[in-house]
């Protein structure tokens, strides 16, 4: 005890020596002291480090642009739009704040995507956060056709100064629940004048007609039927469309062949014990068809992953496919043309404290946004 108190204080007195004398040389010449504070404006140097978890919240720290101003004067290639909406939805509710969540959980979203080879935020692109679309939460019709006309507007915006030709930019939404695939598939459908290719990744098929649900007209629209809809109203293009995660139960034994007449084909969370994961790449490319042809759409619910990975989410469905499956699946799409994409049904009030769901949808995102940068530089 004895020999330790000394040794103690001859080091706290050694350090009290140095720190002296750093004091002295700082006081002599006050430019060398680092750490000197005056009342001038602060300099920010260009890549000054910013910690991740500072600053307010957009997507991965994207500056904020109000789209949907008059006369902003701010071009962009990729934007991200957040529909807080969920009045749709069968069971658990609290997707309206998935828009939120996701921005919080993509707050160390940033860097270089070593797997695509690219960093989307330093590249030929401008990513910007347009904040959330302003619909009434009280009126689910009025709801869905007020964010179909403000989509339509980002999709068709007026030329700014110093463009001379209209470029449809490149979308991704943050849901809300999946209803809100309807109104941007709409918008996406009547911005590139053709059917898309969509890539719905789900657990569930959403394709069910509201007689499934006993609703009746005008409010025919929930989380369960945008696919119905999408696809009567000639939105999705007819067999290069899928489902990919499929393995909820189901209404009615022949679900399946009612959705296959609309459209879509099949890809099972199960088939991974038979074909694996390059063998649903390979079918997934074996429905798009010619890669140079198709227009992708991608609309990933989080519940396509397994509730291990993504509790936070209303309609949970054990037995989905791991992180490592999805981000591997997602990224075999890099040489598709990416319309825009979704991810939708975060419920953050069933996230846990690690707020994996949320984060992992800022991943999913990432990915998504490496490929569309990466896919216009090749083409550029
Ligand atoms: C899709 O194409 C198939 C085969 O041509 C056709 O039978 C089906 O009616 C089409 N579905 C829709 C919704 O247009």
């Amino acid at each position: 005890m004895f020999s330790y108190s000394i040794v103690s204080i001859a080091l706290a007195s050694l350090c009290l020596i140095k720190a002296d004398a750093h004091q002295v040389a700082y006081q002599q010449n006050s430019q060398a002291d680092p750490f000197a504070v005056n009342s001038k404006r602060p300099v920010l140097e260009k890549d000054s480090y910013v910690p991740s978890f500072a600053g307010i919240s957009t997507f991965a720290h994207l500056p904020y642009v109000q789209c949907w101003e008059e006369n902003v004067a701010e071009d962009y290639d990729i934007a991200v739009m957040g529909v807080p909406y969920d009045i749709g939805v069968t069971f658990r509710t609290g997707a309206r704040f998935g828009p939120s969540s996701i921005r919080l959980g993509s707050m160390r979203t940033k860097g270089y995507n070593s797997e695509i080879g690219v960093n989307p935020f330093r590249s030929w692109a401008k990513l910007v956060d347009c904040g959330d679309i302003p619909f009434t939460p009280f009126d689910s019709l009025q709801a869905i056709n007020q964010i179909e006309q403000y989509t339509k507007y980002l999709l068709n915006r007026p030329l700014v100064p110093g463009q001379s030709v209209p470029k449809i930019p490149q979308l991704v939404t943050l849901g809300g629940d999946h209803t809100v695939l309807l109104p941007v598939l709409r918008a996406m459908a009547e911005a590139h004048g053709r059917p898309i290719s969509v890539i719905h990744f789900d657990s569930h098929l959403d394709t069910w007609s509201p007689e499934a649900y006993g609703i009746k007209p005008p409010s025919l629209f929930n989380h369960g039927n945008p696919l119905y809809h999408a696809a009567r109203e000639g939105l999705i293009a007819n067999g290069t469309s899928m489902h990919v995660g499929i393995r909820s139960s189901l209404y009615e034994e022949d679900d399946f062949a009612k959705d296959e007449a609309l459209g879509f084909r099949i890809i099972k969370a199960n088939d991974i014990f038979d074909i694996g994961v390059d063998g649903i790449i390979a079918r997934m490319k074996e429905i798009l068809g010619d890669k140079n042809d198709a227009l992708v759409y991608l609309s990933i619910d989080i519940d396509v992953v397994d509730p291990s990975a993504a509790p936070g989410t209303g309609t949970i469905e054990s037995g989905g496919f791991l992180v490592r499956e999805m981000r591997r699946i997602i990224r075999s799409l890099r040489d598709y043309q990416l319309v825009g994409a979704d991810v939708v049904e975060v419920s953050p009030p069933y996230d846990n404290p690690a707020q994996i769901t949320s984060i992992l949808a800022a991943d999913l995102i990432y990915e998504i946004m490496s490929m569309m940068v990466k896919h216009g530089e090749e083409a550029n």
